[in-house]
């Protein structure tokens, strides 16, 4: 397996491994410490069904079904990702780290991506731990100890909205967590809240919540602590929900673009 750097801050590439295959414990260690390090993980010409995108994300924890969108029969765990000439809205148009609302957040997902338009489609990452690095020891000290509240019924309902779909009878998960999270492997500082599942830092009066939302969003929004993955047909992006946020940019209406994701828990 080789590992190469795609951009300082964040992201790696991994090539001659076929992940579509059954792994070797020393194969899913490296992974495993490959991702806590670059927090995101890109493979092409990574040919998965569902069994062996299933099997790929066991290897990391139990895998997780989506709180909002069932997978197909036979696959509750398998998250369709798709956008064509009749979306109304696609997943992942913001920064967000995936499922944040609940109680345990998991620690990764990993898209595999089977039709692509011409151009476009791209996703970006960002690093939350390169977000925390850059602002002042001031910025730090004020932050450390502060909780937020996070909350899948804004993000949801606003999409099944968009979608005509009638989610009255729902109920969405929402949990407090740290705004400074320190990452479970390595124990870097990271920042943990995101525009779309986190309503508020429990700690202020609203108003300097919001500022200080405002504030932390803007810094992931910086090209300087992200990278851009180009899909290819049969590219699988594997990122760590604790260390990135990521945005899907839908610049590609009308076109197609289809993919599978699997997200795995994170330990209890
Ligand atoms: C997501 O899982 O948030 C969507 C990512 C993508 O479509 O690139």
């Amino acid at each position: 397996m080789q590992l190469k750097r795609v951009s300082p801050y964040v992201g790696a590439e991994v090539s001659e491994i076929d992940i579509t295959r059954p792994l070797s414990n020393s194969q899913v260690h490296d992974l495993h410490h490959a991702l806590a390090e670059h927090g995101v993980l890109f493979f092409h010409d990574q040919h998965f069904d569902h069994d062996s995108q299933k099997r790929f994300g066991r290897y990391f924890g139990e895998l997780d079904i989506h709180p909002n969108t069932p997978g197909p029969a036979g696959h509750p765990e398998i998250l369709p990702i798709h956008g064509d000439a009749t979306s109304k809205v696609v997943a992942g148009e913001g920064w967000h780290s995936d499922v944040s609302c609940t109680a345990n957040p998991p620690l990764g997902s990993i898209l595999h991506m089977h039709v692509l338009p011409e151009s476009g489609g791209d996703t970006l990452f960002a690093s939350a731990g390169a977000v925390y690095d850059s602002l002042s020891p001031r910025m730090q000290a004020y932050l450390e100890g502060l909780t937020a509240f996070h909350s899948g019924d804004r993000y949801y309902r606003w999409r099944n909205a968009k979608e005509g779909i009638d989610d009255s009878g729902r109920r969405y998960p929402s949990a407090n967590h740290p705004v400074v999270r320190p990452h479970p492997v390595t124990g870097r500082r990271m920042i943990y809240v995101n525009s779309f599942f986190t309503y508020a830092i429990n700690e202020l009066p609203e108003e300097e919540s919001a500022a200080i939302l405002q504030f932390l969003y803007a810094r992931f929004a910086d090209p300087m602590f992200q990278t851009r993955f180009r899909w290819r047909e049969n590219s699988v992006a594997f990122w760590d929900n604790r260390a990135v946020q990521h945005l899907a940019i839908w610049d590609y209406f009308p076109h197609t673009r289809s993919g599978s994701r699997v997200t795995v828990k994170a330990a209890a």
